[in-house]
């Protein structure tokens, strides 16, 4: 089987879904080329399991990204260019998030504007400074399909961003998250619709209820059960699927 893609970059890729991404694609019989890996510390304490996964893995290049400060974002596109030369970036994994479980009743305006800037600014800053890398790519390949293989953005989302699913009294309000989540996905489908032209493809994947940091002990799946799925679905994604919301076993989910 051909490699997912020549370069993929995943943001939060120190612990959780994203450390799990990032050991699974250079642990594959045909990794990618470059693995960006980016977080907001990759030389620190909070990166030492990313540390020892890159000394033993040379595909995998550590990046300094914190999706949240433009200066950072731009430190990491002139990173990842000197890697690339002029081939471009074919796949971008935004994964780094940030939960809340704030409440109508403890819930604060900058508890909300501390989540947005996280789960939806950020993600779009990281697209809009890395479009001219995914261009790049998308337009080496030619005339080919949309793929991951040629250029894509995936963003990580959630099945608790969705208001098609969130009609009865939802368990968790957890304002902040979900409506963070489902403004990232807006701005999924906005891309998807904008980028398709250029040759980019833009899904939103939700990872399932998986036991991380943030999905704590309680969750059924374990992370490497989650990202396998991931990556199988990533794998498969063309024109067809361009602008969905899929699960991690490619099921497809309502906005
Ligand atoms: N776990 C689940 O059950 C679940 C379910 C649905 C969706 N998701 C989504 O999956 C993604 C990954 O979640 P996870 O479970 O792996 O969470 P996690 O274990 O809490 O890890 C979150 C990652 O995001 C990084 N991050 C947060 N803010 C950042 C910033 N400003 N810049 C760069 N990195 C930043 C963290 O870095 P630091 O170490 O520096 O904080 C960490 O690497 C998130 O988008 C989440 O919403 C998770």
């Amino acid at each position: 089987m051909a490699a997912l893609a020549r370069s993929v970059l995943v943001t939060g890729s120190n612990r959780g879904i994203g450390l799990e991404l990032v050991r699974q694609l250079a642990a594959s019989p045909r990794p990618p080329q470059h693995i960006f890996a980016t977080c907001r510390d990759p030389e620190g304490p909070r990166g030492k399991a990313l540390q020892e996964l890159a000394a033993q893995h040379s595909s995998i290049k550590l990046v300094q990204l914190d999706t949240v400060n433009l200066p950072s974002i731009q430190g990491a596109v002139w990173a990842v260019k000197s890697h690339l030369k002029d081939q471009g970036l074919n796949l971008l994994i935004n994964n780094a998030g940030i939960s809340s479980h704030a409440t109508l009743r403890s819930l604060d305006s900058q508890e909300m504007l501390d989540v947005f800037a996280t789960n939806v600014v950020g993600p779009l800053l990281v697209v809009k400074e890395f479009l001219p890398l995914l261009e790049q790519a998308a337009k080496s390949a030619g005339k080919e399909g949309l793929s991951c293989r040629r250029a894509a953005v995936i963003n990580i989302s959630t099945k608790l961003g969705s208001i098609g699913l969130c009609l009865g009294l939802p368990e968790a309000p957890m304002y902040p998250y979900r409506a963070s989540k489902a403004a990232q996905n807006m701005v999924t489908r906005c891309l998807a619709a904008e980028l398709q032209d250029k040759g980019i493809l833009c899904v939103a994947i939700h990872p399932g209820w998986v036991k991380t940091d943030m999905g704590t002990e309680k969750a059924p799946l374990t992370v490497e059960h989650s990202v396998r799925g991931i990556l199988t679905v990533l794998a498969s994604l063309s024109q067809a699927t361009s602008g969905a919301f899929l699960d991690w076993e490619g099921n497809s989910l309502p906005w």
